[in-house]
């Protein structure tokens, strides 16, 4: 097992969108305000886990952006030494207007999730019904190139029927704007939407760029997640792939996440979650107890849950409750 030294914060379970991948149809029900953990409980979770190791936290949602005054959360966190990277994973709606204050609060890094270049069809599968979505999102992702967050990258869910069709597309948008984007399997998580005929693997879209544009040349790039990434020869176009269900990457895994409501989530696929948040809202809570429940918790991560389930039904927890 590789070193923990990232970890992800999902700071709410509330999203502008309703990806239909995410968010099951009909989802009305939200962790109620008084679940939800508060900045500064975030912090002293986050400041436990520095003594453990943890270097990079990524926020993320639900959507991070609709939770108010996220600045300040980074700010807290910014103030821990040992943390050097900072970084949101966002669908990109609100980054327009917020990225340059997030940069100066001390933002490092930004993904977009972008899973068509289709007006129609964005409006389609994140839920909004309105063309005019895709190009919102596209214009923070250049503003987040405008401030100068580095790198930004681009996430693709790969939707068999739905946008497999698109790479080329893709392929233009990592070079037009000289970001990576990143290719996502499907994941069996958050209701019904998963199945075998909307499944596309990463093998089969490398074969099909490869065949079209030339050879992918592996690249090292800023990151702290399982993708690899790829320069596609002779373009300038850079190319990732995240694929749980074909590479099975749980043996490289470095990370464990915090739910918005404060559990500790040893693998994004595994309902085994460890509850932080009764342990510091208890009146008398001590540091020390914190550190005890963590320790035991991260000797449990190799998770044959997680793998076992990730090959067959999936999770309970939906993936708006963990952030991906
Ligand atoms: P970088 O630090 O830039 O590499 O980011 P990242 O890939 O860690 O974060 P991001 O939120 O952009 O995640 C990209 C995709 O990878 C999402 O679909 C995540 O759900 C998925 N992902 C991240 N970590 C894991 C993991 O441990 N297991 C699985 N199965 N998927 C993961
Ligand atoms: N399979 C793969 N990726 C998913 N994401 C959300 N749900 C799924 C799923 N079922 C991605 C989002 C975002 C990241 C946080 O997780 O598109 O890029
Ligand atoms: Fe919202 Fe992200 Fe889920 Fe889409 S994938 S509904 S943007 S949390």
């Amino acid at each position: 097992m590789s070193r923990i030294n990232y970890l992800r914060i999902s700071v709410t379970d509330r999203c502008n969108f309703r990806c239909r991948y995410c968010m099951p149809e009909g989802t009305k029900k939200f962790i109620p305000h008084s679940e939800i953990l508060r900045y500064e409980e975030i912090t002293e979770i986050v400041r436990v886990f520095t003594e453990f190791g943890i270097d990079s936290v990524r926020l993320t949602g639900g959507e991070p952006l609709v939770r108010k005054g996220i600045e300040s959360l980074i700010v807290q966190i910014r103030e821990l030494e040992e943390i050097r990277d900072i970084s949101l994973t966002t669908n990109g709606f609100f980054l327009s207007e917020k990225v340059k204050s997030l940069k100066e609060h001390g933002l490092n890094r930004v993904n977009i999730s972008i899973d068509t270049l289709e007006p129609e069809k964005f409006g389609f599968i994140t839920g909004t019904g309105d063309t005019r979505t895709l190009s919102r999102v596209l214009h923070g992702l250049e503003k987040a190139i405008e401030e100068g967050l580095n790198p930004v990258k681009v996430n693709t869910v790969l939707i068999k029927g739905f946008n497999d069709k698109e790479i080329e597309s893709f392929v233009k948008l990592s070079e037009n704007y000289g970001v990576e984007v990143r290719f996502i399997e499907l994941m069996p998580v958050g209701g019904k939407f998963f199945s075998r005929k909307n499944f596309i693997s990463s093998t089969l879209i490398k074969k099909q760029i490869e065949k079209k544009f030339g050879k992918l040349i592996p690249v090292k790039t800023r990151g702290n997640g399982p993708a690899k990434s790829f320069i596609v020869e002779g373009t300038n176009a850079k190319l990732g792939f995240v694929s749980p269900i074909s590479e099975h990457f749980c043996n490289s895994c470095n990370r464990v996440r915090l739910t918005s409501d404060g559990k500790l989530r040893l693998c994004l696929m595994s309902d085994k979650d460890i509850d932080l948040k009764s342990i510091i809202r208890n009146p008398s809570y001590r540091r020390p107890h914190l550190r005890e429940v963590i320790t035991e918790a991260l000797l449990r991560k190799i998770n044959i849950d997680g793998i076992r389930a990730l090959e067959n039904r999936g999770c309970l927890r939906k993936m708006f409750t963990i952030g991906g």
